[in-house]
């Protein structure tokens, strides 16, 4: 039996209180009470856990968010503790996404730190690597994804198998360029193979694609053998899209 596809929606800085109801309601409209072979998700900003929560309880519609706190408690001005996300039934949260990387520094050794508290808080961390463009051109694509990697498994031990990986290649994120088909499965392969070498539930952890991924190309990146799925930006803001890389999931 195939493995079950996770689609997580990425709202990043995006959303208002009228807005957010309106597309969980058509999201809930176009989804089945029950899913097969694909769980949803959908990481919002932190101060609509609540109203997204409320929205989306007894749907199939999983809550998730943006970013946690590499502490637990105190003075941290700003952040949320992932106890606290935990709190308002928070499934997911993305650590160390690439715009978190480049406009607040996240060095690889803070985004294994957050993975690790999330993992304690029973949150799964969507842990996001990717390379830039100059790093693709200059041939430093699978050094740069193994190094972001390696800093969360060699933090979290034999929790690795706990966790959610997304391969989101920076230039094609939000540039509607997204990576080919193969380019990506040759990347979650390698990232597959280095989660072998730390665990031998490898098989088991969800490879997700993100980076312009949209309503006419989710088929054929879903249908490599590595890509478990995929942590969608631009495209889960609008109801019909996402239903439709939803679907292309559950097939
Ligand atoms: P886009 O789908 O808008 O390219 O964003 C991808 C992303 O960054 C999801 O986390």
């Amino acid at each position: 039996m195939a493995k079950q596809k996770l689609i997580a929606g990425n709202w990043k800085m995006n959303g208002s209180l009228a807005a957010n109801e309106a597309l969980l309601q058509a999201l809930r409209a176009g989804l089945p009470q029950q899913l097969s072979g694909c769980a949803v998700a959908v990481a919002v900003p932190a101060p609509y856990l609540a109203q997204v929560q409320s929205l989306a309880a007894g749907s199939p519609i999983q809550l998730a968010a943006q970013d946690v706190s590499q502490h637990d408690a105190g003075a941290y001005t700003g952040e949320a503790s992932a106890s606290m996300l935990r709190e308002f039934g928070v499934r997911y949260v993305l650590v160390g996404h690439s715009e978190r990387r480049q406009y607040h520094g996240e060095s690889d050794v803070t985004v294994a730190a957050k993975a690790q508290k999330a993992l304690a808080a029973g949150v799964t961390p969507v842990v996001c690597v990717g390379e830039t463009l100059a790093e693709r051109e200059a041939g430093l694509t699978m050094e740069v994804v193994r190094r972001q990697l390696a800093a969360v498994i060699h933090a979290n031990g034999h929790c690795i198998s706990e966790i959610v990986v997304a391969y989101e290649p920076v230039w094609a994120i939000g540039t509607g360029r997204t990576a080919s088909p193969e380019q990506a499965q040759e990347v979650h392969a390698v990232l597959r193979l280095q989660l072998a070498a730390a665990t031998q539930q490898a098989d088991r952890i969800p490879l997700l694609y993100g980076g312009s991924m949209n309503a006419t190309n989710a088929a054929q990146l879903l249908a490599q053998p590595d890509i478990d799925g995929g942590l969608v930006g631009g495209a889960s803001l609008k109801a019909a899209d996402f239903l439709q890389i939803i679907a292309a999931a559950s097939v």
